[in-house]
């Protein structure tokens, strides 16, 4: 009887790299097939940016780190956290004093605030400075005006929740500060106080604003932003030879279609 050819056997047998690949691909391309989603983190990754882009245009990622980190530590927080005038103190100090890490994530929580505003407003600086809020990018200006103030609104509601002295007085004065505003001022003042003073209600009202209107918020405003980061391209620093956007392949005109609002027109085209 013939013995069995092992060596012809080894040789059609799939290699192991072979067999990890489709391990691997088997659950990218089933997720492809039904979503897109694949293509789309692909096109996001790879998609083509100005060559003289430098570090002034890492500001913005910073920044989105910078909300990531205060995201996840603050629903770390939240675990612990008792928005009740009887017990928010003493939940701080357990968090901070007996909470296995519980210091490092309140500390990374409160110096990340300081950290986020400080890095939102070097990213306008970047944008403002290099006229990157020109057309086509008015609106994801606007927008980022918004996340500016709903950043600096998320600081402010955040301040009150340790509820000490220090947290009190300061939304005394941010409270008081509001209700000088003309029309809305002493209405706002006093919806926010809940009363002629900061009562318990301040404290729910803080705690629902911060933990939930107000992040929610910027989580739709920042996906609104990158949405129009993406779409509109990344522009070139003002002292790039290439105009921003000039070399962009763009479509031809469409027949009958507004420019402007279905063409933008690259900065610099037309010897403008
Ligand atoms: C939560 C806050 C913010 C986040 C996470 C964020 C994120 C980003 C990212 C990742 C980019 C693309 C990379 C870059 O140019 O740095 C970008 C671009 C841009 N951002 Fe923001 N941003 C924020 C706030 C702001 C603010 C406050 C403004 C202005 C008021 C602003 C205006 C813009 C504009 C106009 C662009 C387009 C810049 C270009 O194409 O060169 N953003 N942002």
């Amino acid at each position: 009887m013939a013995l069995p050819d092992r060596g012809a056997a080894i040789a059609t047998a799939p290699k192991r790299g072979e067999q990890l690949k489709h391990v691997v691909l088997y659950p990218v391309d089933w997720l492809e097939e039904r979503s897109g989603l694949v293509g789309g983190i692909k096109y996001f990754l790879f998609r083509k940016v100005p060559r003289d882009t430098g570090w002034f245009h890492t500001l913005g990622s910073a920044t989105l780190t910078a909300f990531l980190v205060q995201a996840i530590t603050g629903v770390v927080l939240a675990f612990y956290y008792k928005p009740d005038p009887d017990s928010a103190y003493q939940s701080i100090q357990f968090i901070t004093n007996d909470l296995t890490l519980g210091w490092l994530v309140r500390g990374m929580h409160k110096w990340g605030a300081s950290v986020f505003i400080i890095l939102m407003f070097l990213h306008m600086a970047r944008v403002f400075l290099f006229g990157a809020y020109k057309y086509p990018r008015e609106l994801n200006w606007i927008i980022g005006v918004l996340l500016l103030a709903m950043g600096m609104l998320e600081g402010f509601t955040g301040y009150l929740l340790p509820w000490d002295q220090t947290a009190y007085w300061a939304t005394v004065v941010g409270i008081n500060l509001n209700g000088t505003a003309p029309v809305i001022g002493p209405f706002l003042a006093q919806f926010l106080s809940g009363g002629s003073e900061i009562s318990a209600d301040a404290l729910s009202k803080f705690y629902s604003l911060h933990m939930l209107v107000i992040p929610g918020a910027l989580i739709g405003l920042i996906l609104l932003h990158l949405y129009l980061v993406i779409r509109l391209g990344v522009s070139s620093p003002p002292w790039s030879p290439e105009a921003a956007g000039r070399d962009r392949d763009e479509p031809p005109p469409r027949k009958g279609g507004r420019r402007g609002l279905t063409q933008p027109k690259p900065r610099g085209a037309n010897g403008e």
